[in-house]
């Protein structure tokens, strides 16, 4: 490892150990680092919590440049310290929404059964709201329209129905109370991200002119915009 990439590395063990004990109480609860990014606007403002509209679907690229991911504020408390496991087995612990009220999330926007995700031409997954949420069992769920997987983004995007294999990838976040500012900080997985870079390896050389380029990690800063902006045609199941 290069000194600059354990410097960030040590950077983000420490803000996640400081904010999250846990992870160092037992070797199954430990999430993959990567170098801390502050989400920010277009204009390169930081994103306030009280910026996001709730259930309004967000996204941000994070932790790699291709690597799309949903932010979302459910405008209640999450559940906390929700025990899931991947697909391949591993057990993990995610913690839950953060921000004052604790119902800000994010998870990468990447169906865990065939990889669905966003792209700037058409989108068949993300997180619906509906006004009759005792009438819709998708209701405030992230779904994918391919094959109907959905997933409880107040419980760590756990499978709720459908094909998935395994919950959507969780994104750490860390909220800084003081600067009122909202930081991404890891991944609770690496398996579907591997999963993505393999299956479309060939059509990410093609987008970014090399896979080293498409797999750069994010650095300093990453920009959120509304879904509506990131796809032309966000198509609804
Ligand atoms: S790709 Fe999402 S349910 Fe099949």
């Amino acid at each position: 490892m290069k000194r600059r990439d354990f410097v960030k590395a040590c950077a983000a063990t420490a803000i996640l150990v400081h904010h999250n004990p846990m992870l160092l109480a037992n070797d199954r609860n430990r999430s993959h680092l990567h170098e801390p990014v502050r989400l920010v606007d277009f204009e390169g403002n930081p994103i306030r919590p009280g910026d996001l509209q709730p259930h309004v679907n967000y996204v941000f690229r994070y932790p790699y440049e291709c690597t799309p991911c949903f932010l979302l504020d459910l405008n209640r408390p999450t559940e906390a310290n929700v025990r899931l496991k991947t697909e391949n087995g591993a057990d993990y612990v995610w913690r839950g929404g953060v921000g004052p009220k604790r119902s800000i999330v994010a998870y990468a926007a990447i169906c865990t059964h065939r990889l669905t995700h966003p792209t700037e031409h058409v989108n068949f997954i993300a997180y619906r709201q509906s006004r009759n949420p005792e009438a819709d069992p998708a209701a405030n769920r992230i779904v994918c329209c391919m094959e109907y997987s959905s997933y409880d983004p107040a419980r760590g995007a756990a499978v709720t129905s459908g094909p998935a294999p395994s919950p959507l990838t969780g994104i750490l976040l860390d909220y800084d109370e003081e600067a009122d500012e909202i930081h991404a900080v890891g991944i609770t997985s690496e398996d579907i991200l591997d999963r993505f870079f393999d299956h479309f390896e060939m059509q990410l050389e093609l987008s970014y002119g090399s896979l080293a380029k498409a797999r750069a990690p994010v650095s300093g800063t990453a920009t959120v915009v509304p879904l509506d902006e990131y796809t032309g045609n966000d198509m609804p199941c």
